[in-house]
């Protein structure tokens, strides 16, 4: 694993933001995927705010929602609503683009089907890099241990229903996930400690899967690992 231990998650944020930065400096042109949750919403706001979101208007990039609460835009749940909210609390660049799950179909089968077909218009075929968290319980995007949608693999997004939280989401799989050329997971704070040590130690959750054999980055704060 490529861990890479921050002594506070403002120091991590930092070390993302400026990696996503350095990425879009040098290509030019690229997809970036964003996770939602809790964690990754300040480096979000960085990114939408000078000086980074100046840096990051000179490339061309097609975010890219990772997975998605089946609530309205509006309802404070959903992750497409937070990166309005904080990436593009200034508006979008004018040579960005936003993918992400729409909602309003309220099909969550039809949702995932019509984000698959954008990102096969948008020619993506593999994101760049990838803001990925990581649950307490071993998921990473809408990947929860013990849902079916763990294991599709002839799909770029997925409906799934996670009986633990009773709602249904949609979700990036985990071939999509593993595509990318590399997943930046972010793990802050003490509530995350047991899940490091686990996947560490070997643990096969989807997270682990996620990230196993492929370039991925942890960046993680030392409350996280117990240093
Ligand atoms: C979501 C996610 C999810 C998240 C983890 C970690 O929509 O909730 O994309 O996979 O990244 O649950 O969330 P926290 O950062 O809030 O701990």
């Amino acid at each position: 694993m490529n861990l890479r231990i921050f002594n506070t998650v403002d120091d991590l944020l930092r070390a993302a933001a400026a990696t996503l930065v350095q990425r879009a400096s040098s290509n030019g042109s690229l997809s970036i995927g964003l996770s939602g949750g809790s964690t990754p919403q300040p480096l979000y706001r960085m990114l939408g705010q000078s000086p980074l979101r100046e840096a990051l208007a000179k490339a061309r990039i097609t975010w890219v929602m990772v997975d998605e609460r089946y609530v309205p835009l509006t309802d404070p749940q959903s992750n497409a609503g937070m990166i309005e909210r904080t990436l593009f609390a200034e508006g979008i660049s004018p040579s960005h683009q936003f993918l992400h799950f729409r909602t309003e179909f309220q099909d969550p089968s039809r949702s995932a089907i019509e984000f698959e077909r954008v990102w096969r218009d948008l020619d993506l075929k593999q994101l760049d890099s990838i803001i990925l968290g990581i649950g307490e319980d071993g998921h990473t995007a809408s990947l929860f241990p013990g849902t079916p949608v763990v294991d599709v693999e002839d799909r770029i997004a997925s409906e799934v229903f996670v009986p633990r939280l009773d709602s249904w989401r949609v979700t990036l799989t985990m071939p999509a996930i593993r595509a990318a050329k590399l997943r930046i997971v972010l793990g802050a704070g003490a509530s995350k400690r047991n899940i490091i040590r686990e996947v560490r130690e070997g643990a096969d959750y989807p997270i682990a899967r996620a990230t196993r054999d492929v370039d991925s980055w942890w960046f993680v704060d030392r409350e996280a690992v117990g240093e």
